[in-house]
């Protein structure tokens, strides 16, 4: 019997290969960075051959650090960036174009369009998701109307459309598999999460034919085996979902009303709903959970575009900090930002504004602001966003969130969730293994091999590492205000 599963966690900055074994403890870990495009402002790539080389180099890289190998593997399960989109060609298996990140606002005029036609509630009823460019569909139809020959090759069947799951399955199995799951399918624009079925009506308004796409799958199946050529051994292929789906599985938020929150280079809220897929009357996208054993559980999702990447702009941007483990230690030498506020809308506002063109902003600047107040301030905001989205989950689902799960890079960071307690007026729960998102997608894939045997195997593994409680902060109230000034700011301030 195989002792292991090798977790792909593709994500948006990285590429991500986790070796766990049957206590969901982590074995060895392997990670690589690829380089992020920047054609034009607004504008952001991928090359899909990075993300596909990256990939296997660290799943190659954790197997050797786990000193095992790869017949040890019993099941390889797959958790990636979402939304992100690939087109190839299935002849010679070349990307058309780069991939086309979520974070990418090149078609948010088209999206303005669609709204304005009166057609967001008819795609809203159907897909769950809310009119914008963050998602597949719009990227779809961008690269068949301005890659030469795209439209002439997808007529001849030769051209296939997949997220990153599907890129990178198709990879493994030599292109003998495309298909991709429920989850990440759900945040296409073009599939319906009522009949889980890619919807006729939507591939011809957005005029993408559907023999691009991938077949859609539960999340926990064997899908295909690897061909042997890439890791040397026939590993199958077991368990996909989206990133934010796997957090919420690896999170064992399996009841309905059950949250999480990850911290990453965005923030992702999800609330498990059950079995019906309620849509939000408070700006929130109703998302599949998963497809698990038969059966389909739906989320509220709320989709926070800048969270950690506001400390990489300190970095990067502004250079008050040489590394983003520093931000803590500069914003604890004051006891307060000052009266500053800053809305990090660098990309537009996701949820629950959804607002394509407000712009960053920082207000209540003084002549005493100094880089410890900005620091402050930006890590404030990942903790203000964060409220704004729970309060709409709560006002969805019409009753108070008792406790937030969170994972991701920031989560380490102890004054951010001793904040985040008190704005959510909420007990914040960090567990004892972060890696989440990886371990949700392993469980997904230990299940369908049997591997473990069902949900009580693996329910327990989940366990806390400490628990924040809400009321240690002064002022919390008027702090809210000061925020919800500075939003407006940001909102008046289009790019
Ligand atoms: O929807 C985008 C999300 O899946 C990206 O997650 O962790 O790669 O930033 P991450």
């Amino acid at each position: 019997m195989s002792k292991y599963i090798l977790s792909f966690d593709q994500g948006t900055t990285s590429s991500r290969a986790i070796v766990f074994n049957n206590a969901g403890t982590i074995v060895a870990i392997a990670q690589r960075e690829f380089e992020q495009l920047y054609p034009q402002p607004g504008w952001v790539e991928h090359n899909a051959m990075d993300i596909w080389s990256t990939q296997v180099g660290v799943a190659t890289e954790a197997i050797i650090k786990a000193g095992i190998t790869p017949q040890d593997i019993a099941a390889i399960g797959i958790t990636n960036q979402r939304e992100t989109t690939v087109l190839w060609d299935k002849i010679t298996g070349e990307p058309l174009h780069n991939a086309i990140v979520w974070q990418d606002r090149r078609t948010s005029a088209y999206c303005d369009e669609i709204k304005d036609r009166g057609l967001a509630k008819n795609i809203q009823e159907k897909t769950g998701l809310i009119v914008d460019a963050y998602f597949s569909a719009t990227k779809i139809k961008w690269v068949l109307d301005n890659v030469a020959g795209a439209r002439e090759k997808a007529a001849a069947g030769q051209i296939a459309f997949g997220t990153i799951d599907s890129w990178l399955i198709w990879k493994l199995t030599d292109g003998r598999v495309h298909v991709t799951d429920v989850t990440n399918a759900s945040r296409t624009m073009i599939f319906n999460i009522h009949t889980l079925e890619w919807d006729q009506e939507l591939l011809d308004l957005f005029d993408i034919p559907r023999s691009i796409l991938p077949e859609v799958k539960s999340s926990s199946e064997v899908y295909g085996e690897t061909t042997g050529n890439v890791l040397a051994a026939k590993i199958p292929i077991a368990g996909i979902a989206g990133d934010q789906q796997a957090a919420l599985f690896g999170q064992m938020c399996t009841e309905s009303g059950m949250v999480k929150n990850t911290y990453g280079t965005g923030c992702f809220m999800l609330m498990n709903i059950g079995d019906k897929p309620i849509l939000s009357k408070n700006n929130l996208v109703t998302t599949i959970a998963w497809k698990l054993n038969g059966k389909v559980q739906y989320a509220l999702e709320g989709s926070i575009f800048i969270g950690g990447a506001v400390v990489q702009w300190l970095r990067d941007g502004l250079g008050l900090i040489s590394s983003s483990a520093d931000v803590e230690a500069l914003a604890m030498k004051v006891a307060d930002t000052g009266g500053v506020y800053l809305v990090p809308a660098f990309a537009g506002l996701g949820a629950p504004h959804w607002d394509q063109d407000a712009r960053g902003t920082i207000t209540g600047i003084t002549r005493g602001t100094n880089a410890s107040h900005l620091a402050r301030a930006a890590i404030e905001s990942i903790a203000f966003q964060t409220m704004e989205v729970l309060k709409a989950m709560e006002a969805d689902s019409g009753h108070p969130i008792k406790e937030l799960r969170v994972d991701g890079g920031a989560t380490a960071n102890d004054m951010l969730m001793q904040f985040q307690a008190d704005v959510l007026d909420t007990k914040v729960i960090r567990p004892q293994i972060t890696e989440v998102t990886a371990l949700g997608a392993a469980y997904l894939a230990g299940l369908a091999v049997g591997f473990w045997n069902s949900m009580d195997d693996i329910s327990g593994q989940w366990k806390i590492d400490r628990s924040f409680e809400a009321g240690a902060a002064e002022n919390i109230e008027q702090r809210i205000e000061g925020w919800k000034l500075a939003v407006k700011a940001a909102k008046a301030c289009t790019g």
